[in-house]
């Protein structure tokens, strides 16, 4: 801006410089605003899409300029919840904003939110094509057999289906996608788990606080779906492992879209060629304890789950688990030193399941016999929108009204030899950093 004033000022003399600096300083739609939008909104905000209304012009955005401030000021949209305050701030799929981008669309709408000129409108954001395979031609495809009707009107809906993609050998897996190919307005976010016989279906596991049975129970995690997140490519070394046998668990959350939906999705896996072995095997675990016990109207009851990692390991990602009363949760190291360490903290929000997916120059490295350790917070008072009864007595279980408290971690175990050489890079880039700061 400071520019903009000089060049006019040797330009254009005194009298249009007036009106310059309030032209300049004036935020305006076409300049200031759509380009926020194209970067943070519109992957969702488009139409035809699970987002309710569109974001993409100024016709569109103008009469819900208020409630973009509300949301944008609540930090409740993007749906990014980390605390910004505390532990790793540096993601893959960061969706946030940043405070000067929230400030100046606080300021276009305080100032009158202005169209502005026309010319300064960017060009449309183009975007991936969603419905196309990203990761090549995939090794096997799996989809539901029959179609899930979703209702015109209701409640949303989670159902879980396991289906048999006929896996006759074990293989390491590169990539996976998953497409809707029908309902994609109404599918909120879909995750997939690897079932094994014996496994239950039902997400989260034993409620009883026993972690050890709670991973043999459930499957594990394979890949997870939300609009505009992408295929899952690991890095090269690195892949799941599945065996033959397996079973693919979906569980959806789907929203009602005024018009019965048929809902059905694509997905897909390559794999590594036959005989290659990746040398990081990619795999989740839950940390939690599932114990939870809320009176009524009661506030911030803190639940904690830890498991111990018996090897070196490198963190991939996190992704909080509580249901309906969820509010916030923490993960923290405590290493073999017993010093400890928060990794991250974020809010919690029902609707949104984020998974917090790590930069690879930021991923936790964490030494063999460190102990991870999650802090779950619930609110069962009126005060958190999403709690269908504050007069209820809520205890741990697996129905949508009962509560669970875990979080879902990836992760790869390495050698004390590869956990020493990634220590070491990670010591030397971070050196890199502070000097040429
Ligand atoms: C990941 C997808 C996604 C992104 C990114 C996103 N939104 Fe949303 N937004 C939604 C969905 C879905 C809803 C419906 C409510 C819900 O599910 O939370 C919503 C709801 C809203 C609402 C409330 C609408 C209502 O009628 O209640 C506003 C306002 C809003 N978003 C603005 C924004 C703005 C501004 C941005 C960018 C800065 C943004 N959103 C980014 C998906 C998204």
């Amino acid at each position: 801006m400071k520019t903009a004033f000089c060049s006019l000022m040797v330009v254009a003399g005194f009298t249009v410089i007036s009106t310059a600096v309030i032209a300049q300083d004036q935020v305006t739609f076409t300049r200031d605003v759509a380009p926020i939008l194209q970067e943070h909104c519109q992957v969702c905000h488009r139409p035809g899409t699970v987002a309710p209304m569109s974001l993409l012009t100024y016709e569109d955005v103008r009469p819900r300029a208020k409630a973009i401030k509300a949301k944008l000021v609540a930090r409740e949209m993007p749906p990014w919840f980390i605390d910004k305050n505390v532990g790793v701030q540096h993601f893959n799929n960061d969706t946030s904003m940043t405070d000067e981008e929230i400030a100046t669309i606080v300021k276009w709408v305080d100032g009158g939110a202005a169209e502005g000129n026309p010319a300064d409108m960017p060009p449309a954001r183009q975007f991936a094509d969603e419905l196309a395979w990203q990761i090549g031609k995939p090794d096997v495809i799996v989809t539901l057999p029959k179609d899930l009707v979703m209702k015109a009107r209701g409640p949303d809906w989670w159902p879980d289906i396991t289906v048999d993609p006929g896996l006759t050998e074990d293989r390491y897996i590169q990539a996976i996608q998953i497409i809707p190919t029908k309902g994609y307005p109404n599918i909120h976010h879909i995750r997939t788990s690897m079932m094994k016989a014996g496994d239950s279906s039902i997400h989260g596991g034993a409620v009883d606080g026993n972690v050890e049975l709670e991973m043999v129970q459930q499957g594990v995690f394979l890949d997870e779906y939300a609009i505009g997140k992408g295929p899952d490519l690991f890095k090269d070394g690195a892949g799941r492992y599945i065996t033959a046998g397996t079973k693919i668990n979906f569980e959806f959350h789907i929203h009602a879209s005024g018009t019965e939906t048929p809902i059905n999705v694509l997905l897909g896996l390559k794999f590594y060629p036959k005989g290659y072995t990746p040398q990081h095997i990619v795999t989740s675990m839950t940390v939690g304890s599932n114990v939870v016990d809320l009176r009524p109207h009661e506030a911030d009851v803190r639940s904690d789950g830890y498991i111990p990692l018996i090897k070196p390991a490198r963190l991939l990602s996190w992704q909080p688990h509580m249901h309906l009363r969820g509010k916030a949760e923490c993960i923290e190291a405590i290493y073999p030193n017993g010093k400890t360490q928060i990794i991250n903290c974020a809010r919690f929000v029902f609707n949104w399941m984020d998974n917090y997916v790590y930069a690879d120059d930021a991923a936790p490295l964490l030494p063999a016999g460190t102990m991870l350790h999650t802090i779950m917070w619930h609110d069962n008072s009126d005060s958190l929108r999403s709690n269908p009864d504050p007069d209820a007595q809520i205890v741990g279980g697996l129905r949508t009204v009962d509560e669970m408290s875990s979080a879902w971690l990836s992760y790869y175990y390495m050698s004390d030899e590869d956990f020493k050489k990634e220590t070491d890079a990670r010591r030397a880039q971070q050196k890199t950093l502070t000097s040429t700061r």
